[in-house]
């Protein structure tokens, strides 16, 4: 039988305590536990960057952590971020540049790009390009986003 463990951790500035089976990963628990749909998952191995989102601080894949390694944790995903506004700027600027088609990648990229906005710092195209290379898109081309993620860059 499958083991089970309770964990408390804060979503999105709420505290959340559920019951979790040991193998569960976090964004399978964030998903389908927690209704939080932004976090998509599509290789589920750690390569494609759907999964991104925040914990502690720093951006994870959800699909390379277990739920019950983030007892205790502070998660942020794209839904909480979106409703603090603190992805406005990049959500603009990817609306503006038409750096999403189908939109499957674009939670995981403006969560890494957020990661990159958030240290201040000037980045040339091909440090942006570096930072965005574990978040597959399989529409844009990457140039639109990398343009998008620019703008909110010149404007830090
Ligand atoms: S679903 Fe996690 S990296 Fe692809
Ligand atoms: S917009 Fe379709 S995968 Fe990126």
């Amino acid at each position: 039988m499958e083991q089970a463990f309770d964990i408390t951790l804060t979503v999105n500035g709420t505290a959340v305590t559920r019951r979790v089976e040991a193998r569960q990963h976090l964004v399978d628990f964030l998903r389908d536990e927690l209704g939080l749909t932004g976090s998509h998952t599509a290789c589920e191995h750690g390569v494609c960057g759907a999964c991104t989102v925040r914990v502690d601080g720093s951006i994870v894949r959800g699909c390379l952590m277990l739920a019950v390694q983030a007892n205790g944790c502070r998660v942020d995903t794209v839904e909480g971020l979106s409703d603090s506004k603190e992805l406005a700027k990049l959500q603009k600027a990817f609306h503006e540049r038409n750096a999403l088609q189908c939109g499957f990648c674009t939670p995981g990229m403006l969560m890494a790009a957020q990661d990159l906005v958030l240290q201040k710092k000037k980045f040339s195209r091909e440090e942006i390009r570096n930072h965005i290379s574990g978040n597959y898109c399989r529409c844009t081309g990457y140039q639109a986003i990398v343009d998008a993620i620019e703008d909110v860059l010149q404007q830090a």
